[in-house]
């Protein structure tokens, strides 16, 4: 097990923002969503908007459990939905994703706005596996796909559901099975929720 904000990096937490999957609890329901964790030197703070799980989970704990993946998949699937409980196991007592390589546990002191900027530390993480790969534009676009869809189902701005169109084209070519998966479910979600 690691502890503190000196084992940031052997979590893979660098300066900019480092995209994860947060899971939360409530009342034992486990709840997961990507979210940026941004470092600049020693500072380190997560913006999370009012309206979702993890706002409200992370406004009641101050915890949050940051899992790290190269799985655009997770991104794409957490991003719109909650997984079902098997995609979840417990670490030290925490829920972490079994699809996960690290993960962090990350506390701050919240405070209720429309927005929470909260300053955060590494309180333990835990590297599970080291795995790599060569760089793939799809994976990297699922990613950018789905903070697109996310915002384009909050505010409905055209220009939004136009570049998920233009992404899906390129996932489509460089993408394996699994990021083209990812983005036919993400475009599927995007279609039916916003006829709601
Ligand atoms: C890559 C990525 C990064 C994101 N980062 C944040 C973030 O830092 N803060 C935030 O409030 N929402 C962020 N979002 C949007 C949330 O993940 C999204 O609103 C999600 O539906 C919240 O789910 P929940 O209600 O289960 O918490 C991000 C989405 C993606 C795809």
């Amino acid at each position: 097990m690691l502890y503190g904000n000196l084992a940031l990096m052997d979590l893979g937490i660098l300066d900019g923002i480092n995209e994860v999957i947060a899971t939360t609890e409530d009342k034992g329901r486990i709840n997961a969503a990507p979210v940026g964790i941004v470092k600049d030197g020693d500072s380190l703070h997560v913006r999370l908007f009012s309206g979702t799980h993890t706002y409200d989970n992370f406004l009641a704990s101050g915890w949050f459990v940051a899992n790290i993946t190269h799985d655009a998949w997770l991104f794409a699937e957490t991003a719109l939905e909650d997984l079902a409980p098997d995609y979840f196991m417990r670490r030290d007592g925490l829920p972490v994703l079994k699809g996960a390589e690290a993960w962090g546990l990350f506390k701050g002191e919240p405070f209720a706005l429309d927005i929470i900027i909260a300053k955060v530390e590494l309180a333990e993480g835990e590297v599970m596996r080291k795995d790599f790969r060569a760089c793939n534009r799809g994976a990297s676009l699922v990613i950018e796909a789905a903070v697109a869809a996310t915002r384009y189902l909050a505010l409905c701005t055209d220009s939004y559901y136009e570049e998920l169109i233009r992404l899906q084209r390129i996932i489509n070519r460089c993408g394996g099975p699994r990021e083209r998966e990812a983005m036919d479910r993400l475009m599927d979600r995007v279609n039916s929720y916003s006829h709601i």
